[in-house]
């Protein structure tokens, strides 16, 4: 189904292609742990172009594509020509002669887009200023590995700012039939086209969306809490000000006993403890934070066979 296709936005898969990818990131987990091969991408080159700093996505997609019997192209859009004015649809054409798909992180959305539709080959969006795809669809394989393949009905909460990552984990709720809240201050809430969209879609799976100022209205009850950063990256110049008007929006222990008692703590990674966790919170869950980094090898490798493989 995914074979070709780009991976931009979780809002672009169907409630189908969601599955397929989840029931493939389980099924390379296995086979990895087995030690049973799975050279889905023999012979095949991925290139992966970042813009931002990466510790996690680096590796996991360099490794995952060694896994699959492939290799992986670190490009750093600063010793690109890229970073020196080449226009990415001439970037797009060129690598497109060279790869078998195209993974990018960087600090516009349009960029990806842009770079989609001039390239041949798949594009993976690794991360941007809107969306964070890969990370969601770990984020959601991970609570299917604790919470049951059926995350219909759950409720997840996210606490903090509306970024990248509320915009995403918004989408992946929507595509699996999950309660989804998010807390954030005033000013700082999801992106309102992408809220509007994950209602849309919201409708086939019965799922819902909420946005709040309340934490303790997001995290009654929920199965799983969410957070991510108040800086995100290229937002450094506002550090300041956004430690001032998020302080609050933080998972701690008073927010998690309004929680079910086996709430889920997750956060994407990088954690500024202190900020959006406390440091006790998080090294009580570090058990499912260090699962959600680890599965990122799997799901990734779960969409690049689904869609480099012949
Ligand atoms: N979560 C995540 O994308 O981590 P990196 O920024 O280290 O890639
Ligand atoms: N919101 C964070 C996510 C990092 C994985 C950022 O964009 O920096």
């Amino acid at each position: 189904m995914l074979k070709g296709k780009d991976l931009l936005s979780i809002h672009d898969l169907s409630v189908d292609e969601v599955a397929e990818i989840l029931a493939l990131a389980k099924e390379l987990k296995a086979k990895q742990k087995a030690g049973v091969g799975h050279a889905l991408l023999k012979g095949k080159t991925l290139g992966m172009i970042f813009e931002k700093a990466s510790t996690r996505t680096r590796v996991s997609f360099e490794t995952g594509m060694y896994q699959l019997g492939g290799q992986a192209l670190f490009l750093s859009s600063h010793e690109l020509q890229i970073g020196r004015g080449e226009p990415i649809k001439d970037t797009a054409r060129v690598l497109s002669r060279y790869l078998d798909g195209i993974m990018i992180r960087t600090f516009a959305h349009a960029d990806v887009v842009e770079l989609a539709e001039w390239a041949d080959v798949p594009v993976i969006n690794a991360l941007t200023d809107l969306l964070h795809p890969c990370q969601v669809l770990t984020d959601l394989f991970t609570m299917q590995e604790r919470l049951g393949a059926n995350l219909r009905g759950r409720k997840v909460a996210y606490i903090g700012d509306g970024n990248n990552m509320a915009n995403s984990l918004m989408y992946g709720c929507a595509k699996t039939g999950i309660h989804f809240l998010a807390a954030t201050p005033a000013g700082y809430e999801p992106d309102a086209a992408v809220v509007k969209n994950a209602r849309d879609d919201a409708k086939e799976t019965g799922a819902t969306i909420s946005l709040t100022h309340d934490v303790a209205e997001a995290a009654k009850d929920a199965d799983v809490l969410y957070t991510d950063v108040w800086t995100s990256m290229g937002e450094e110049a506002e550090r300041a000000q956004r430690r001032h008007d998020l302080a609050g929006y933080q998972i701690n222990r008073e927010l998690l006993s309004a929680a079910v008692p086996q709430a889920l703590v997750m956060h994407c990674l990088p954690a500024h403890r202190g900020e959006e966790i406390t440091a006790d919170v998080f090294e009580a869950n570090a058990d499912v934070i260090f699962d959600e980094a680890e599965n990122r090898l799997h799901t990734q490798k779960a969409i690049m066979a689904l869609t480099m493989a012949d």
